[in-house]
């Protein structure tokens, strides 16, 4: 069965019949240009620290945080990836009365929201797509709402203000900015400016995908003092490891690698658009603001995402985990034109299109 989630590349390679680091993944949307070096340069320098118990506050890293976004260290919990603090938003959304959730949706909140039997009411994208109002006006203080933005698998984005518009009714509400650091500070959409004067928002965000930190685990969580002290009673004191508070430092101080992320991800994703486009049974849905692209097809993408494995050792996400989308959806994490080239060309053969991947590449912006 293919698993759940994006970057199962045991799985994969099984299927593909290599080692899983010989797979081209497009299915996990991490920056190809990561990790950064500087990190693992501070990894291999604080190897040392697996000797003791890790800083259970996490002191320098949420320092390194505060300063970074401007924030009140006490609003700030740091978890084992943005996946462990869901958990207790899971638990926080559940002693409300309802929380609603944007379709299709990321499956992890789903799990955490059963996890403690949370009622949950959910809403398609394109009623909110343009207009928060349909889903405001639903909602009551004792609600809840989650949302993704930029939204995981669309890449559409909601403005700071449509944010704004949902916090103003009361209700708990989470946005989960998993991939808000790909938007350069000018065109960032950011709420963690709202925290200081909205008890009821909650904003998640992770190191994974900006920085290729996938396998260290690390996120963060961003709320009033209040309900973060509560959090941390609940949890494991240990949940974020030694080494990964090594890397989270190293990661925000490194200002060069954050400048070559946003120049490389517009154009990178433009250009993958394009080609992408000319594939006539392919259609790109809605601009993306992330670092993948949703692509729908006119028939099933498992037996291209079986193709693509057994002829080119290329992962790409089938969408089943969004049961919304169902098997005419896939996604591809943008990245270098190389890898683009080797994805276009299986893409190509499956499809029988007879133009290069290098021509499809090249296509200019009208
Ligand atoms: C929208 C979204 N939020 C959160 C996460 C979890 O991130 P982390 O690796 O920090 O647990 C993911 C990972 O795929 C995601 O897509």
């Amino acid at each position: 069965m293919p698993p759940r989630h994006g970057g199962n590349l045991v799985w994969a390679a099984a299927i593909a019949r290599c080692a899983p680091e010989e797979l081209l993944d497009f299915s996990a949307s991490l920056n190809p240009l990561g990790p950064p070096a500087s990190v693992v340069a501070a990894l291999h320098h604080g190897l040392g620290a697996i000797r003791d118990y890790p800083d259970p506050a996490c002191t320098a890293l949420v320092q390194a945080l505060a300063a970074t976004y401007a924030l009140d260290p006490d609003t700030l919990l740091v978890g084992n990836g943005a996946a462990e603090l869901l958990t207790w938003i899971g638990r926080d959304c559940a002693a409300c009365s309802r929380v609603y959730l944007v379709t299709p949706y990321f499956q992890d909140y789903g799990r955490a929201l059963r996890a403690f039997a949370a009622s949950v009411a959910t809403i398609p994208l394109d009623q909110v797509r343009h207009d928060v109002q349909a889903l405001a006006a639903k909602l009551h203080p004792e609600d809840a709402v989650i949302l993704n933005n930029p939204h995981n698998p669309t890449g559409h984005l909601w403005s700071r203000s449509a944010v704004q518009a949902l916090v103003a009714t009361g209700a708990t509400v989470v946005v989960d900015e998993a991939f808000m650091d790909f938007l350069p500070p000018a065109t960032s959409q950011t709420v963690l400016p709202y925290v200081k004067e909205y008890p009821n928002l909650i904003v998640l965000r992770s190191l994974t995908k900006f920085y290729s930190l996938a396998g260290l685990r690390l996120g963060y969580v961003v709320s009033q003092p209040e309900r973060l002290r509560r959090w941390q009673q609940w949890r494991d004191p240990w949940s974020v490891n030694a080494l990964a508070l090594v890397a989270g430092v190293a990661a925000l101080g490194d200002r060069p690698f954050q400048e070559q992320t946003w120049q490389w991800l517009a154009p990178a994703r433009e250009a993958l658009q394009r080609a992408l486009d000319q594939i006539p049974t392919l259609r790109i849905t809605s601009p993306s603001h992330g670092n993948f692209l949703l692509v729908t097809t006119e028939a099933s993408v498992l037996p291209l995402q079986r193709y693509l494995l057994e002829h080119h050792r290329l992962l790409i996400r089938d969408c089943l985990s969004f049961p919304e989308l169902g098997e005419r959806y896939f996604r591809v994490a943008v990245r270098q034109p190389s890898d683009h080239e080797q994805l276009l060309r299986g893409l190509g053969q499956y499809f029988g299109v007879s133009i290069s991947p290098s021509q499809l590449l090249n296509v200019k912006a009208e």
